[in-house]
């Protein structure tokens, strides 16, 4: 297995596995919420305008060629790191690609002279990023589309200034 950053000329590419784990492994958001994300928010259009700009990153585990699951980190702010997606097709999960990927943004977060990693899991999840070092910050009742989550992080060193700002 490899993972390697998104660049926005592979977008094209990348975007039909994209759409099919948003569709497939995200149950507890309504489908009109994920046809939202895709033809809106996380359109193909504007996510070529995300990583043109480093907005976002976007990691991707292949085998071979084959995407596995991606990861899409956004651009960190004030020192924290924050993961906005992480999916692994249905076929490969179980494998260790969740954890790679999780791995590969804790080492992207630290180049970047970041001292925390934080996301929002659904409580169903939240053992899974445990067993990556997270811890539980606190719940979200009924947050962003109606849907309960647990806030997460994991201080990975000092709070830096001068290299954040
Ligand atoms: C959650 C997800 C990303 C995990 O990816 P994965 O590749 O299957 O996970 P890994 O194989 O790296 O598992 C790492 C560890 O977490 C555990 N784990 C995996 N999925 C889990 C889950 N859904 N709940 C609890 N623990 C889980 C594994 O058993 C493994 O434990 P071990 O280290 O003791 O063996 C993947 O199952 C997925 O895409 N789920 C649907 C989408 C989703 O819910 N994303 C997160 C939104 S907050």
């Amino acid at each position: 297995m490899t993972i390697s950053s998104l660049n926005p000329e592979n977008l094209k590419d990348f975007f039909p596995f994209f759409e099919k784990l948003m569709r497939k492994n995200f149950p507890f958001y309504h489908p009109k919420v994920i046809d939202y994300f895709l033809t809106k928010i996380y359109s193909q259009q504007n996510l070529y305008y995300q990583l043109q700009n480093n907005y976002r990153t976007i990691l991707v585990a292949y085998e071979v060629s084959q995407p596995l699951g991606f990861a899409m980190i956004d651009e960190p702010y004030g020192g924290v790191s924050f993961l906005r997606w992480l999916a692994v097709d249905k076929n490969h999960q179980g494998k260790g690609v969740g954890k790679a990927l999780v791995s590969e943004w804790e080492k992207i977060t630290k180049s970047q002279g970041c001292h925390k990693m934080e996301l929002a899991a659904y409580p169903l999840i939240s053992s899974f990023y445990e067993k990556c070092g997270f811890e539980k910050e606190g719940l979200q009742k009924m947050s962003y589309f109606g849907v309960n989550q647990v806030v997460m992080g994991k201080v990975i060193g000092k709070f830096n200034l001068e290299k954040i700002i």
